[in-house]
Formats: C-alpha cells, sequence, structure tokens
C-alpha cells in the first residue's frame, strides 16, 4: 500500500497526537498514553475552532501517521500570516522523502489563502530541519536571541511562486 499524503480529519487526530508527543515530548514517553493524549486534544481545539486559515496534513502509511505538519494564521510583528509548525516525521521514516512532500502539499494548499509569504520558526540548533526548509525554497529572514532559551531563526518561503 502507498503512502498516502492528505488534509487531516478530525478522526486523525489521535494518531497526530501519538507522533507529536513522540517527536516533541519524547521525554514523556514513560506516560505516553496520557501525554498523547493530551497532545491530541490540543491539536482538536484547532480542529475545533473553525478557523478557515488552518490546515493540518498528515501522511499516512497503512492507517498510521506517519508524518504531519500544521498551518495557522498567526499574528506577529510583521502582521498576520501563514505560519508553519508541528512539522513531524516518525523516526523509522525519516530521510525518506515524506517531510519534503509535505512540504510541498501544505504549500500547495495555502496558495489559495493569497497571502504573499509563509512563515516558520526552527531553533538554530536544528540542523537537518533546517536543511529541508532552505532545500525546499524557505530563507531566513531573522535570526532571535532568546534569554535563557536556545536561538531560533525566522524563515519565509514566497506563495508568490510556490513550487
Ligand atoms: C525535520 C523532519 C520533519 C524531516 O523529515 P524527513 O521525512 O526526514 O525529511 P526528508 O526525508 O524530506 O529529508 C529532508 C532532508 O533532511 C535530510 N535528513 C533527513 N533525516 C536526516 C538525518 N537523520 N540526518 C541527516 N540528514 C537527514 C535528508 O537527507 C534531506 O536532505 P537531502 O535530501 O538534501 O539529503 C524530521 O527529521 C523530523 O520529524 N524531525 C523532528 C521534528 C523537527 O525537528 N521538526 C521541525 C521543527 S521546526
Amino acid at each position: 500500500m502507498p503512502l498516502c499524503i492528505r488534509r487531516a480529519q478530525y478522526l486523525d487526530t489521535y494518531g497526530i497526537g501519538q507522533l507529536l508527543s513522540l517527536t516533541f515530548y519524547p521525554w514523556a514517553q514513560w506516560f505516553a498514553p496520557l501525554m498523547d493524549l493530551l497532545v491530541a486534544l490540543d491539536v482538536q481545539s484547532r480542529f475545533n475552532e473553525a478557523n478557515s486559515h488552518y490546515l493540518c496534513v498528515i501522511a499516512l502509511w497503512q492507517g498510521q501517521v506517519v508524518g504531519t505538519v500544521e498551518i495557522t494564521v498567526r499574528t506577529m510583528a510583521i502582521g498576520r500570516v501563514p505560519y508553519l509548525f508541528n512539522l513531524a516525521v516518525h523516526p523509522r521514516w525519516r530521510g525518506q522523502g515524506i517531510g519534503t512532500k509535505l512540504l510541498q502539499t501544505c504549500v500547495e494548499m495555502i496558495v489559495p489563502w493569497h497571502f504573499p509569504y509563509l512563515y516558520l520558526h526552527v531553533l538554530a540548533s536544528n540542523k537537518i530541519a533546517q536543511k529541508l526548509y532552505y532545500r525546499s525554497g524557505f530563507e531566513c529572514c531573522q535570526v532571535e536571541k532568546r534569554w535563557l532559551r536556545p536561538d531560533r531563526l525566522l524563515l519565509r518561503k514566497s506563495l508568490y511562486c510556490p513550487l
């Protein structure tokens, strides 16, 4: 069965929660079922907002969520802009182009929102994700030095020529 990449539905949110919990809260895996549920509830809250500028795309393999990414319109210092977050691919599935496909798909889906740029933050130390973003057409527009927290980069990608 081939990999399927599609817009997520409400019923997918528990699988998304499991993947985000494993990816971003690995220290919490000793109480994984509870953490998975908490993260899934957080994702569900975004589905429930009836926000026309919210998108979640998933990669599915045999019914299992192996990749996910979300975009919403967020108010930042630069104004209201589309903002990408929670890009994650299951550790067993990394390095096979799934992250790249998720990015391509979600960027194509938000072109009709008619914003000039898509933004995201990435930790300055996260070289693997940066490589993926730069190869996918993102550019660094700001380096953010933060008190007692790791430095991060603000990246953006033009949506006028998304591919
Ligand atoms: C970042 C992430 C989403 C990439 O997903 P992926 O499916 O592995 O991405 P791709 O297979 O499309 O690979 C993208 C690039 O990263 C490189 N890459 C992927 N895994 C790598 C690894 N373990 N070590 C070194 N490079 C790696 C690939 O080689 C590829 O670059 P290349 O084709 O030019 O060589 C995934 O590593 C992940 O979930 N990381 C943890 C969560 C995270 O950091 N999210 C981003 C937050 S801003």
